[in-house]
């Protein structure tokens, strides 16, 4: 009983999220239960505008929920205080934005290598870990670049190093590809597959078909609901 609970990353209880605007209340998220195990590789998918976002930013502890719990591991994340957020986000959980919002007065290597420095980890073996990151997403010839000196898919890889390089147990990633020529967002799933293959979870929204059939299987969200569609074969 207890070793089934641990396979379990995630735990999604009876979430829902409704925004209100101008008066009027819309619901996003209705009720949604699942599970994610532990070293899955899920797509989340979706028409624009069907809380894609929204469940990631609950999850990553941006938002909070109108109702319902989330479980990370046997945690509950639903009500920690922000000292305790802080710590998740450190340590647990990392998103890749879709907006990939870099440092901007700081270099592409300085970007990368923050989420090491809070940690107060050594600072020759980040910069060396950095590098080896940005070399994987072909960004070597830009370590002392500034975000606003970078194309949209150069800056959408720099956020995906300093999010992967993090080693997170869970990684959301918001349309990481989004920006990217095929071959690039190809590079960037195998690197997913890497952390797959270190038992990582990668929960990743995508509109890219291709990508989205290799994921173990992906999680659809319709009308406020989600399903589990498929697994790859
Ligand atoms: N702060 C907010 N106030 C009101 N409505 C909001 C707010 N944030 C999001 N929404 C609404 O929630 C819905 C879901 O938005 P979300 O960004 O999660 O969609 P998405 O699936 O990520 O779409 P896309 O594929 O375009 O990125 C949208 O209709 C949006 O208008
Ligand atoms: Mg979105």
């Amino acid at each position: 009983m207890h070793l089934n609970m641990n396979k379990y990353i995630l735990n999604i209880k009876n979430l829902s999220k409704n925004f209100y605007y101008q008066n009027r209340q819309v619901k996003v998220l209705k009720n949604l239960n699942f599970s994610i195990k532990k070293g899955e590789l899920i797509a989340l998918t979706g028409p624009s505008g069907s809380g894609k976002s929204t469940l990631l930013h609950l999850i990553a502890l941006m938002e909070k929920p109108s109702t319902g719990k989330i479980f990370f591991s046997d945690k509950n994340l639903i009500n920690l205080n922000s000292r305790e957020v802080n710590k998740i986000r450190k340590y647990n959980i990392s998103l890749i934005f879709q907006n990939n919002n870099l440092i901007s007065d700081l270099s592409v290597i300085e970007n990368v290598m923050l989420p090491l420095l809070i940690r107060n980890e050594n600072k020759n073996k980040i910069y060396e870990k950095s590098k080896k990151i940005l070399s994987l997403v072909n960004l070597s010839n830009r370590l002392d670049f500034f975000p606003g000196d970078l194309s949209g898919g150069e800056q959408q890889r720099v956020a995906i190093a300093r999010s992967l390089i993090a080693e997170t147990d869970l990684i959301l990633a918001d349309e990481p590809t989004g920006n990217l020529d095929f071959k690039t967002s190809k590079e960037i799933f195998n690197y997913f597959l890497k952390l797959k293959r270190m038992n990582k979870t990668i929960l990743f929204a995508t509109h890219n078909r291709e990508l989205a059939n290799k994921a173990d299987y992906k999680l659809s969200i319709s009308n406020g609901n989600i399903k589990r569609v498929n697994g790859k074969k």
